[in-house]
């Protein structure tokens, strides 16, 4: 398993808008997109294109053109934040999602809904902003697994050593993208530095 850290400086700031806590659910949104796109196109660099004959308005000409199926699979709820940036690139990407929770007091995540599509021969995403124990995450992708995917990337915001170890040790075939692997986990398993919870950012509960 390889870990992409987006090594861009838009996408840095981004980052440190949402960690700030003075940022209101509006604009926590509005940023989860915009760098939701920035790490959906890093994600997506390995998605498999064909060359096919177009005609431009001077000349015919061999284009590079998409030819893999896209699917994305946010985990609900903070996934959500990321999932309009995939349907605004990949008009045509198939859904899937995935509810899970992590218990208050234990950190370990039960699910509670899961709806996917078929995903064999996909390019398969799965999102969930915040890679802390890696529980969640590696749930959700057996799921994805189980459904057929094999071409697996998942996609986060933050990400902790602890996460990514475990990522590294159940799923050793799916790629990481994020932009940053923070410091370490609370005793509650918050990630630290981290932005909080995202969910409630996201959504203004607490
Ligand atoms: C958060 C987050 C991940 C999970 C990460 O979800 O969105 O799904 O915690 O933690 P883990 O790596 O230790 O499993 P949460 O359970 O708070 O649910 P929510 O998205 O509905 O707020
Ligand atoms: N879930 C979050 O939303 N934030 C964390 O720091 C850890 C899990």
């Amino acid at each position: 398993m390889s870990v992409h850290v987006i090594d861009h400086p838009l996408a840095l700031h981004m980052l440190s808008v949402l960690r700030d806590k003075r940022t209101e659910p509006q604009v926590f949104r509005q940023i989860s997109r915009n760098l939701a796109t920035l790490l959906i196109v890093e994600a997506t660099k390995g998605i498999r294109s064909t060359i096919q004959m177009i005609e431009t308005p001077l000349e015919p000409m061999q284009a590079p053109c998409l030819d893999q199926r896209l699917a994305v699979v946010p985990v609900l709820r903070a996934g959500l934040g990321m999932l309009e940036a995939a349907l605004s690139l990949f008009p045509e990407v198939s859904v899937g999602y995935i509810g899970l929770e992590r218990n208050h007091d234990t950190a370990e995540a039960h699910t509670y809904y899961c709806k996917l599509p078929k995903l064999e021969n996909c390019y398969t995403l799965c999102f969930d902003p915040m890679l802390a124990t890696g529980g969640s995450a590696s749930q959700a992708l057996s799921f994805l697994k189980a459904q057929g995917a094999t071409d697996l990337a998942f996609v986060s915001v933050i990400a902790s050593p602890e996460g990514v170890a475990r990522l590294a040790e159940e799923h050793p075939d799916v790629e990481v993208y994020t932009t940053c692997v923070d410091r370490e986990l609370s005793d509650k398993k918050y990630i630290l530095p981290g932005l909080g919870d995202f969910g409630d950012r996201l959504y203004g509960t607490e």
